[in-house]
């Protein structure tokens, strides 16, 4: 089976309802109640019985699920969710015991789902409802392409949860959650797809695709001759000794609505489709997962979709410099100087550093002929950054406090963690000193994501900027709900909020 962008822009996902009257879970395959430590859910009268049976042991605690039956009947269940203490519920473990609740069910071959919203929390109606949509629809996420028997696994699942007790005038939101989860989901399964398949002309397709389904947006893809004339070195340089697919530029813009004056944003993401490390070659351990090196492009080119679906009143520019690292005899060399966009040299002392390179041109590409009021670009660019902060924290720098607070707040919002690093510029002196070029690539070990940021904001001239590096909480072989374990799709719903600021 071939696999096209439309197979994954087209899946099919669980949709949330708001239902006011109770009796409409009879209805459904599952009613799912909750309560907070110490208490019992408040169960429906049918239900009393089954619910005193379990008293002594559900607790309510944090993540704490127990199913009842009815008769041995299958159609007829119950779950009991534990939220945990009441005065520790935030967005954040909302998101979790709800995400776990739905990555349960699918395991389970139910249809349609009614859940009670919780109440007793102390967290305002809309963030309950936020919290509680976001872990059912983030926790239904599955990536079934590489099992077999897809279609039957895909039709087992989930298709509606109904939310009973929220008002009808959230629903909105809610459906505004729904679509911005399918925009997650499609950059989960880009990450999650083999690298044979998603190469930087299949994600020139993807952006194409997006662009034919909505007419704010503009979508160009860039041949390697058009990168050549453009002069963009460094990009060139990493992907020179790919054989079968040929480097892209993916150049796409979205506006929609009165767009604030002042805030085109220019979104720059990492495309390297597989990090093999080129002639610096990555050890066994260290590139099992380089699959996941074009995070930043699936999560740019998803928040894009996004934005257009919902008809965002923002002004978006897209960059995305896509290539394999391949390692090859046509590959570029250790010791070799190229010529970046600016007219900057660089010596390349480490072909693995070269998520910089490509992301180097871009940046002052962009700036320069986009013009952008601010540029933020993702990247999964070091593995110091996944050492310091783990798998669920982003690296932010930013050579603009204004900017760097707003993607703080926005991460705030979506519950995504990311912790604002130096760009200590000493370092730059220290370890990225050339004796041949203007730059070099790599520096030592020593804060590593630093000077990799380093050498991104050489390439910056004036403009607002901020880098994320992705690199542990892009592909994670944890689950940190509300996200699951390999692709997270971390960033969109990030970008998203940002966005609304
Ligand atoms: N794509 C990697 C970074 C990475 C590592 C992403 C682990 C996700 C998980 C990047 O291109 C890379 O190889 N960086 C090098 C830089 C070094 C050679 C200066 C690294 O982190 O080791
Ligand atoms: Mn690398
Ligand atoms: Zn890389």
């Amino acid at each position: 089976m071939k696999i096209t962008p439309e197979d994954f822009l087209d899946r099919k996902w669980p949709t949330l309802s708001i239902t006011k009257k109770i009796e409409s879970r009879n209805l459904s395959d599952l009613l799912v109640l909750t309560s907070v430590e110490g208490k019992m859910p408040n169960a429906p009268k049918e239900w009393s019985d089954e619910v005193k049976l379990v008293e002594d042991e559900f607790k309510g605690k944090e993540g704490q699920l127990i199913f009842l039956y009815k008769n041995g009947k299958k159609e007829k269940r119950l779950a009991l969710l534990g939220l945990g203490k009441k005065e520790k519920i935030e967005k954040r473990s909302l998101q979790k015991a709800f995400f776990e609740l739905a990555s349960h069910l699918n395991e389970k071959e139910l249809s349609k789902v009614s859940v009670v919203v919780p109440t007793d929390t102390t967290l305002k109606t809309e963030e309950v409802l936020q919290a509680v949509a976001d872990g059912l629809l983030l926790g239904s996420y599955i990536f079934p392409f590489h099992k077999g028997k897809t279609d039957e696994k895909e039709k087992k699942r989930v298709t509606s949860f109904a939310l009973i007790g929220a008002d009808e005038k959230w629903l909105s939101d809610l459906k505004e959650r729904e679509t911005v989860a399918r925009a997650v989901f499609f950059s989960q399964d880009l990450i999650n797809a083999n690298a044979d398949l998603i190469t930087p002309g299949f994600l020139g397709k993807c952006a194409q695709a997006i662009a034919k389904r909505h007419k704010e947006i503009k979508a160009k893809v860039w041949t390697k001759a058009q990168a050549e004339k453009a002069g963009w070195g460094l990009f060139l340089a990493v992907g020179q000794g790919s054989i079968k697919s040929e480097p892209v530029v993916i150049e796409a813009s979205y506006t929609a609505g009165k767009a604030k004056k002042g805030r085109h944003t220019l979104l720059v993401g990492k495309g390297i489709t597989f990090d093999t490390g080129g002639l610096n070659l990555k050890p066994t351990g260290g590139m099992e997962t380089m699959k996941c090196d074009m995070s930043g492009a699936a999560i740019t080119l998803a928040t894009m979709w996004a934005a257009a679906m919902l008809k965002m009143p923002v002004q978006l520019s897209l960059l995305i410099p896509s290539t394999e690292n391949p390692i090859g005899p046509d590959s570029f060399k250790p010791g070799d100087v190229f010529t970046s966009y600016l007219g900057k040299t660089v010596e390349i002392t480490n072909t693995d550093a070269e998520g910089r390179l490509i992301l180097a041109d871009a940046l002052a590409w962009g700036e320069k002929n986009l013009k952008p009021d601010q540029i933020i670009d993702l990247a999964t660019l070091t593995g110091a950054c996944a050492v310091a902060l783990g798998p669920e924290c982003a690296g932010l720098f930013s050579n603009d406090d204004k900017l760097a607070a707003k993607i703080v707040e926005a991460g705030q919002n979506s519950g995504e963690l990311l912790w604002r690093l130096p760009l200590i510029e000493s370092y730059k002196k220290q370890q990225l000193k050339s004796h041949v070029a203007d730059i070099a690539n790599a520096g030592g070990r020593e804060g590593g994501a630093i000077t990799a940021a380093l050498f991104l904001q050489t390439f910056v001239t004036k403009t607002p900027w901020a880098h994320l590096d992705i690199a542990g909480c892009a592909y994670t072989k944890y689950v940190a709900p509300p996200y699951p374990k390999h692709a997270t799709g971390y960033g969109v719903r990030l970008l998203i909020d940002f966005l609304k600021i």
